[in-house]
Parts: structure tokens; C-alpha cells; sequence
């Protein structure tokens, strides 16, 4: 992934615990020199690393790591330089999520070898929709809840996430109910 990601991880738990936690936490994961470029591509396993060591360290499961990870996503892009390209994308979270993979199109003008994942958005109700997300990663999905929970906050929405089908070798892909309350 790109380095963007993995300096996200490293300003969120900056922000939590502090810089020596995050040098703990490089050396834990077997990166010890720290530090990442964000427009240069890593692989894949220094981030599932990264995400195991700050899990140890925090004393967290991996996935309530990937699921504040997602929600910090939110605000750490719209400060590193993407704040207009998420203003552009609406004002309220399915609107937003129907413009996900056109999103991630446009970013890769400039970071040309992501991998984004694709979204599909189907409204079961007024209030109720059903999220398909698909990627080439594994194990990503409590990342897409804190990313959906991130975005509801910053349009002052109340949502109720729920991961309602987990991929498998027969359905390559992660469903998610989302209700909005009212
Ligand atoms: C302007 C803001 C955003 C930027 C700059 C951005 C950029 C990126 C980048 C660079 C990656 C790493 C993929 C790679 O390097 O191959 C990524 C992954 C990802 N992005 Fe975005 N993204 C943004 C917003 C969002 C939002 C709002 C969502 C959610 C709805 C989202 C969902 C994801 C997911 C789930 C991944 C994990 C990769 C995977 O599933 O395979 N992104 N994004």
C-alpha cells in the first residue's frame, strides 16, 4: 500500500500514546527505522505488521486497530491534502459512498499503482442500505466500519453498522447494513 496508509497508522498512534510507542511499535514490526513515504508503494505485509504491533502494543484487537484506523482515515486525509476532493464527494454518507469508486479513480491521477477496493451501494429502504465491498486484500472489512462510522460523523449523521456477510472463497466479497437514525 501506499506509504500515505501507513503514516496515517503512525499519526494515529502518535496522537494516542505518543512518539516512543510508535518506535516500539516499528521495531515490534520489524520496521526500525520507522517512517514512510507517503506517494511511495510498501507491501501489503509491512501494514498487516504494523496493524499486528500496534494491536500488541495498545493492548487492542486487530480489528478495533482497523476499525479507529478507518475512522481517523477520514480526518487524517482531509488534512494531508484531500480535503477538497472529499468536500467535492457530498454532504451526507450514502451520497458519498455512491461516489466511492469514482473517488478512488480520480486519486489514481496521482497515485497511479493503488489498489483500490469497490463499493456498491443498494438502498433496501428510506433508511437502510446495504454496502458490498470488495478488495484484493484480506481482512480489511473492520476498516470499512470505522471508515463508514468516520464518515457519518463528519456529516453529523447517526448510523448503525452491521457486517452482515464476511467474504468467503464462495462470495468474494464483505455486505454491510447500514441504518441511519434518525
Ligand atoms: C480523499 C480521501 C482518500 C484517499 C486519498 C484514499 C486513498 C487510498 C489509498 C492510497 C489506499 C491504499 C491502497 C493502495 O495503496 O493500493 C486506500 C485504501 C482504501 N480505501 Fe481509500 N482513500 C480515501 C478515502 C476513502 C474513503 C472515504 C473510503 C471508504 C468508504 C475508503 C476506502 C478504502 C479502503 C477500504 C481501503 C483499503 C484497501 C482495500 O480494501 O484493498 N477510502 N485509499
Amino acid at each position: 500500500m501506499y506509504g500515505l496508509v501507513n503514516r496515517a497508522i503512525e499519526q494515529l498512534v502518535v496522537s494516542l500514546k505518543g512518539p516512543a510507542a510508535w518506535e516500539e511499535i516499528c521495531t515490534a514490526a520489524d520496521w526500525p527505522d520507522g517512517g514512510f513515504v507517503a506517494m511511495q508503494t510498501y507491501d501489503d505485509a509491512v501494514t498487516y505488521r504494523l496493524v499486528g504491533a500496534v494491536s500488541h502494543t495498545l493492548g487492542l484487537t486487530p480489528e478495533q486497530v482497523l476499525r479507529a484506523f478507518g475512522e481517523y482515515w477520514i480526518l487524517y486525509t482531509a488534512e494531508e491534502g484531500y480535503g477538497d476532493m472529499l468536500a467535492m464527494c457530498g454532504n451526507d454518507l450514502i451520497g458519498f459512498l455512491h461516489g466511492m469508486n469514482q473517488m478512488h479513480a480520480r486519486i489514481e491521477a496521482s497515485l497511479p499503482d493503488i489498489r483500490p477496493p469497490h463499493f456498491a451501494v443498494k438502498e433496501l429502504g428510506p433508511t437502510e442500505f446495504e454496502l458490498t465491498y470488495a478488495s484484493k486484500r484480506e481482512g480489511l472489512a473492520p476498516m470499512v466500519e470505522g471508515l463508514i462510522s468516520g464518515l457519518a460523523k463528519r456529516f453529523g449523521q447517526r448510523v448503525d453498522i452491521q457486517h452482515t456477510a464476511q467474504r468467503s472463497a464462495q462470495a468474494p466479497r464483505d455486505c454491510f447494513l447500514i441504518k441511519i437514525l434518525q
